[in-house]
């Protein structure tokens, strides 16, 4: 009787389990044959009853003897059906692509890093004095129209508003720091323009930023010509035209040949063969000052461009709007792309 509870419940987990229970029950020196030598000195009204379990008991041992040997022995071919066939290729991990402005700029990124700048940010919501005031821009001087600000908060003198260019975080850098300065600056802008194949309401800038004693305008030059070589190649042109911004003196706007027609002429360069990468120029000295960077000691140099201009040149991208759609069909051609 003892036994048949234990026998109901055994479900051995191993072939191992298996054995120890045949051990246990079924061979010479077993339970069943203790049983039945037992069995043979009581007397014949008890064989009668007791003959009967234990030959019950005897076919349960072995019936579960027999059930659980199968099934180890069928046992890989059962849990091969239930888990597939292992030989065959995995379902792979669909994972993202890097966005292509992500890729451009860490590429712009890594060539002014091994020229020695650093990188550095500033926050996208501006006040008037960042955005504006500190670079040289008069409360009522035109320039403030030029870029249509965002405004999110007028407040007597130093409106809040999302910044209009990266031109702001080199304010923040001079002011917290100490000469030289040699970073560059890459983050997220705002203008207030109608969507477009050519316009949007934010867009991706890299502002550059130089200041030591002696650095000229030959500096600048030498450094984005190198720049401009190391991202599209030794065989592109490029050249300055004078230019104007508040905050620098003189001001120019760089064009390199059009990557995409060779200086043919395409609808990307306007059928000019140049197309206009970034401004710059030599830092002005009052936005020194209002830095409270001595100008009589220092000079400085500038330069803010626009990742998506870049990309578009990079990958032949025509509309902008491509960049902010996340369409997949677009961001997936971008794959293989490190
Ligand atoms: N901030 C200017 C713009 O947004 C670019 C610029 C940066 C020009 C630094 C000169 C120096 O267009």
């Amino acid at each position: 009787q003892q036994y048949t509870e234990e026998i109901e419940q055994f479900a051995p987990q191993s072939p191992e389990e298996l054995e120890t229970f045949r051990l246990k029950f079924m061979v010479a020196k077993g339970v069943i044959r203790d049983l039945f030598e037992e069995f043979k000195t009581v007397s014949a009204d008890q064989k009668r009853v007791l003959g009967k379990t234990l030959n019950e008991f005897k076919q349960a041992v072995e019936q579960k003897y027999k059930t659980f040997q199968e099934q180890f022995a069928s046992g890989a071919k059962v849990s091969k059906k239930e888990i597939g066939d292992l030989t065959l290729p995995g379902d792979g991990v669909v994972i993202g692509s890097r966005h292509p402005l992500s890729l451009v700029r860490k590429e712009i990124v890594e060539i002014f890093k091994k020229l020695g700048f650093t990188v550095a940010e500033g926050p996208e919501i501006e006040d008037d004095w960042h955005n504006f005031t500190a670079l040289n821009f008069p409360p009522e001087h035109p320039a403030r129209d030029m870029q249509d600000t965002f405004f999110i908060k007028k407040q007597a003198g130093n409106d809040i508003a999302l910044r209009t260019h990266t031109s702001s975080v080199q304010v923040r850098m001079m002011e917290n720091g100490k000469p030289p300065f040699r970073s560059i600056m890459p983050g997220r802008v705002y203008r207030n323009e109608a969507i477009s194949a050519r316009a949007h309401c934010f867009f991706h800038q890299v502002e550059g930023l130089y200041v030591d004693e002696g650095v000229s305008f030959m500096d600048l030059k030498q450094t984005l010509y190198h720049f401009v070589q190391e991202l599209f190649g030794d065989d592109t042109q490029v050249r300055f035209r004078p230019s104007y911004f508040p905050f620098t003196e003189p001001s120019a706007e760089m064009d390199i040949s059009c990557t995409i027609c060779k200086g043919k002429g395409c609808n990307l360069c306007k059928y000019t063969g140049w197309v206009e990468i970034l401004g710059c120029g030599m830092v002005d000295p009052n936005v020194l000052e209002n830095c409270g960077i001595d100008s009589t000691k220092y000079t400085g140099f500038a330069f803010g461009m626009g990742i998506e201009r870049i990309t578009n040149l990079k990958y032949e991208i025509r509309d902008l709007r491509l960049f902010s759609e996340n369409d997949v069909r677009f961001l997936k051609q971008f794959e293989t792309e490190l």
